[in-house]
């Protein structure tokens, strides 16, 4: 029997290749304080790579009717393109080296994220054309921890999920990976599950993607 190859590193976006993580839990947390929900960086914890909807019904769910949560949606969103607005992006530490690595080594890269904002945010860094694929949260009706968005990551590479790494700071995103028979490198120290752990972006090198044994 062949073995799969690796062909493929998919990288998640918020927390992995920038820093929207944080203007997502400040925007969240602009909103509850607002609704007077007790929301904190620890509950936010759950919320790191789940939709905008389930993310609000995990904090607030059964407390609002259907019309009201749409508006608050919308909301949240609002307060979250102001901080994208009033903050410059920049890629995290490692990140650049490694698509430079992957590069040069033939190695194909996309992004998987639960975020509809992916593309714009990608747009934003000047990194739109550092990927041959793109996945965002408008593109799959079930979100992380469900496989879809990378699965459809890996057709749109024309790779098999096997031959895929990916890169993830969330629980729900390492089990997304799992799910979708893939390999995971977790950002972070507390990630159940994955198959190798870095603390931070910065000690990202392609010689951990190629430590897999494919
Ligand atoms: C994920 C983030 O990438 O996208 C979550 O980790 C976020 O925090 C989700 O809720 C949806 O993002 P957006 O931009 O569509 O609200
Ligand atoms: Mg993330």
């Amino acid at each position: 029997m062949q073995m799969p190859k690796l062909k493929a590193v998919i990288f998640d976006l918020d927390g992995v290749i920038t820093c929207t993580d944080e203007y997502h839990y400040l925007a969240w947390k602009k909103l509850f304080d607002r609704l007077g929900i007790e929301f904190s960086r620890r509950e936010n914890e759950q919320l790191k790579g789940i939709g905008r909807r389930e993310s609000f019904e995990l904090i607030a769910g059964g407390k609002f009717s259907g019309d009201k949560v749409d508006r608050y949606l919308r909301e949240k969103n609002e307060y979250y393109i102001k901080f994208l607005d009033n903050n410059k992006l920049s890629p995290l530490p490692g990140i650049t080296k490694l698509l430079e690595q992957l590069n040069s080594a033939g190695i194909s890269k996309a992004v998987a994220s639960g975020s509809r904002n992916a593309p714009q945010i990608l747009n934003n860094l000047g990194m739109t054309a550092c990927f041959e694929a793109i996945v965002d949260g408008s593109m799959c009706t079930k979100s992380k921890p469900a496989p879809d968005l990378f699965l459809l990551a890996a057709e749109k590479l024309c790779v098999s999920p096997a031959e895929c790494v990916v890169v993830e700071d969330s629980q729900a995103g390492i089990q997304a990976a799992a799910d979708a028979g893939m390999k995971s490198i977790g950002i972070g120290n507390y990630l159940r599950n994955a198959d190798f752990c870095l603390a931070d972006t910065r000690l990202l090198d392609i010689s951990i993607v190629l430590s897999f044994n494919f």
